[in-house]
């Protein structure tokens, strides 16, 4: 894609990912791709602020070419030091030589760490300014953003918010980089909030916390460094990053998030049973077979709904793996406070129920039912299921 220019000296480059199968190594973007926005700011110093992964390095620095010569880059503003946004530090320096790195002190530490850079490193703190001529850059504090270091930068006269990974999304460019050309806003939002609880969400008090810091600062744009640019109603996102945020300190939808394995069918059996009671009680439903989805998918549902209704079966005397990855995944990322029944077949000693006790100990969820059976379940036992799964949306219901 060429640059494109935002406002009068300002441009988006940034390039496009839609081969890497994992975003961090872990999360599944195959699908979905990413984009790495970067920007850039035409004045008598030149700015770039955030690069991208090292990936389609020619294309990106094409861009900045296409607009300046890229030689002669004063600064490159280091917001966030996450590899998809400084994996061209090294070679833009060798490009640039002069150019001047600017950061928290954190950054000035992970520069050397990452790069052995220490050399044209400055700190800046926050409220800090930075003159470019025309432009004036104002850098914002906003630590844990998710990694200590981060930080957001202001441009003044355009009232442009360069947030880096906060209020962005999974997603490609589909043609589209600002919200008011987006056509697929459903999907946006769907791996917006998947983005939101896989990278951000455990630190979700700070979310809230660099809101409350930045209500006050008159924004027209606001530009991530992962998909839309905000420019018709930056508050839209905002407001979808502080709902989200909220579900952190008690905030639950009605629903129930249905998270199953089935090594031979006995337990998907009486998954259905279940299902059928919870659906005659007209609570939201979202059912995941834990072996053939990705933690990454089942979170958003796990983050936002009431009710975790659990189907494992028993395998070695513990939970069956797939499932209790996932859960263990909800750990890692502190979903706390949920209400959950399990049900699951056993062959000949139980232990999975045993197992989910440990892992939801720390997390506070309250087990409110169990239904274990023994094989394959009997038409009895599947009407008690349908039952087990009709009280438990019940009390999601009552609850909520
Ligand atoms: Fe988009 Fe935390 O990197």
């Amino acid at each position: 894609m060429p640059a494109i220019e935002i406002k009068p000296d300002v441009y988006w480059i940034g390039v496009n990912d839609r081969t890497t199968d994992l975003f961090e190594g872990l999360w599944p973007i195959a699908k979905e791709g990413v984009s790495y926005n970067s920007y850039l700011i035409d004045d008598e110093k030149k700015a770039i602020i955030d690069l991208t992964k090292s990936f389609k390095g020619d294309e990106y620095l094409d861009q900045i070419d296409e607009v300046t010569d890229i030689s002669q880059v004063d600064f490159v503003v280091v917001n966030h030091m996450e590899p998809d946004h400084s994996g061209l530090i090294r070679t833009l320096r060798r490009i640039a030589p002069r150019v001047t790195f600017l950061g928290s002190a954190k950054t000035k530490d992970m520069l050397e760490s990452f790069f052995s850079i220490k050399e044209n490193v400055r700190v800046v703190n926050d409220g800090d300014t930075l003159s470019l001529g025309k432009r004036t850059l104002k850098f914002f504090s906003t630590p844990f953003l998710h990694w200590p270091e981060t930080m957001m930068t202001y441009e003044v006269s355009h009232r442009i918010l360069f947030p880096c990974d906060a209020f962005g999304g999974y997603g490609a460019i589909r043609g589209a980089i600002f919200d008011d050309e987006c056509k697929d806003f459903d999907f946006y939002q769907k791996e917006a909030l998947r983005y939101y609880v896989n990278i951000v969400a455990s630190f979700s008090a700070r979310v809230l916390g660099a809101i409350e810091k930045l209500a006050d600062l008159p924004i027209d744009i606001i530009a991530p460094s992962h998909r839309l640019i905000w420019r018709k109603n930056p508050s839209l996102i905002v407001n979808l990053y502080k709902n989200w945020a909220e579900y952190a300190v008690g905030k639950t939808e009605p629903g129930i998030t249905l998270i199953y394995g089935s090594m031979y069918g006995f337990t998907e059996s009486m998954m259905d049973a279940v299902a059928q009671g919870i659906s005659r009680e007209d609570v939201p439903l979202e059912i995941f077979d834990a072996s053939r989805t990705h933690p990454s998918y089942i979170l958003p549902s796990l983050w936002t709904k009431a009710g975790v209704m659990i189907g494992a079966p028993t395998y070695e005397v513990s939970m069956f793996p797939p499932v209790e990855a996932v859960l263990n995944m909800a750990a890692h990322k502190h979903i706390k406070n949920k209400k959950v029944a399990y049900f699951g077949s056993y062959g000949w000693s139980g232990g999975a129920r045993k197992n989910l006790e440990k892992i939801i100990e720390p997390l506070k969820w309250e087990l409110a039912d169990t239904l274990e059976f023994k094989g394959c379940p009997t038409e009895e036992e599947l009407k008690k299921g349908e039952e087990f799964g009709r009280r438990f949306a019940e009390l999601i219901k009552k609850g909520t």
